[in-house]
């Protein structure tokens, strides 16, 4: 009679003992103590025990379920704190480790270009307008004094849609929409799309921005152009840049010109960004042409204006010192993070 509970209770110690988890554990305390466990078997046999052992036989089985109950429940302790501790191991979170920052977007330098520059003329009394990127052939050359045989109709040059309709190449159209819709005093500025049949290089883009200005007025002299493009240069550049204006020819100005500015690389002794030149051309400009004028009803004899037009790309190339104008296209975040 000892004997068999003491087997019993020799097998549950060493069952105990070997669970190695707590699902183990918990498996052992069906297999030793549930309905149909080893104890409970055990308890059953008391009907074949005499009658006057039985009491000694329940004390027997008794204290063996407390001692194996005891024992379950302290390697039940000791396996739950151990599998505790491993979790909060594997699963520790360093609260002291730096943040990671998440990718915050950047204005485009091309968009930041645009916005500066437009800032400066917009402080000056500019208006900032925009027009139609699909144009008329009459906006885009006809009412800008460039006749039929001039070469920039090409369409070699142009994108055409039809015979009068195309992708405007220059934002200049706009001078003469405002003209014909405004009542002078007229002063806007322009920035804008415009479209060449370009092949793409370090310098050239079938699409690229210009930003336009006009302003029409009594009395308007070149030297006004000259200060007005002189004083954005120094904005634009910072500090004491230096510009000059070159005579040069554009169909809805005259006289006309372009302005340069001293290289910032080499201080105007050449280098290979100047082309050995020690200056970099930056926009063309000159004073409203008469037949400009004209073509919008406005009275030449009465109103003078200035224009100017500067490419964004090139302008922006040059305040960064991007070499290779593909750069601000390819959306190459390396790149563009730098801005
Ligand atoms: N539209 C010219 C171009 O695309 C740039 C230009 C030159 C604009 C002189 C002007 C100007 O308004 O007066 O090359």
């Amino acid at each position: 009679m000892n004997d068999r509970v003491e087997t019993v209770v020799k097998r549950a110690l060493s069952a105990i003992e070997n669970a190695r988890t707590t699902a183990a554990l918990e498996e052992a305390r069906v297999r030793l103590l549930g309905r149909k466990g080893e104890l409970t078997l055990l308890m059953r046999q008391m009907r074949s025990i005499d009658p006057e052992n039985r009491p000694r036989f329940g004390a027997l089985v008794n204290s063996a379920r407390e001692r194996i109950e005891k024992e379950l429940d302290e390697r039940a302790m000791a396996l739950d704190a151990a599998e505790r501790a491993e979790r909060l191991e594997s699963e520790r979170i360093d609260v002291t480790a730096p943040g990671r920052m998440p990718r915050i977007g950047k204005i485009h330098p091309l968009t930041q270009g645009i916005r500066d520059i437009t800032e400066i003329f917009v402080e000056m009394g500019f208006k900032v307008v925009e027009g139609p990127e699909v144009e008329t052939d009459y906006y885009n050359f006809e009412a800008l004094n460039t006749p039929e045989y001039h070469p920039a109709r090409d369409v070699q040059d142009t994108f055409y849609i039809n015979e009068s309709v195309l992708l405007r190449t220059q934002t200049s159209p706009m001078q003469a929409r405002e003209m014909e819709k405004r009542k002078p005093p007229v002063k806007v500025v322009v920035p804008g799309k415009v479209y060449r049949r370009d092949q793409v290089d370090a310098t050239h883009s079938p699409v690229f921005h210009q930003i336009e200005g006009l302003l029409v007025d009594r009395d308007v002299t070149f030297t006004d152009l000259k200060g007005t493009l002189a004083m954005f240069a120094r904005r634009f550049y910072g500090g004491e840049r230096e510009v000059r204006f070159r005579p040069h020819y554009f169909p809805f100005t005259e006289p006309s010109a372009e302005m340069d500015i001293l290289c910032a690389i080499c201080g105007g002794t050449g280098c290979r960004v100047c082309k050995q030149e020690g200056w970099i051309e930056v926009l063309g400009c000159g004073l409203v042409h008469p037949n400009v004028l004209r073509a919008v009803g406005y009275d030449p004899d009465e109103l003078t204006g200035y224009a100017f037009g500067m490419g964004v790309e090139r302008i922006v190339m040059l305040k960064y010192g991007i070499d290779d104008l593909r750069l601000l296209f390819e959306n190459d975040l390396r790149f563009l993070s730098q801005f």
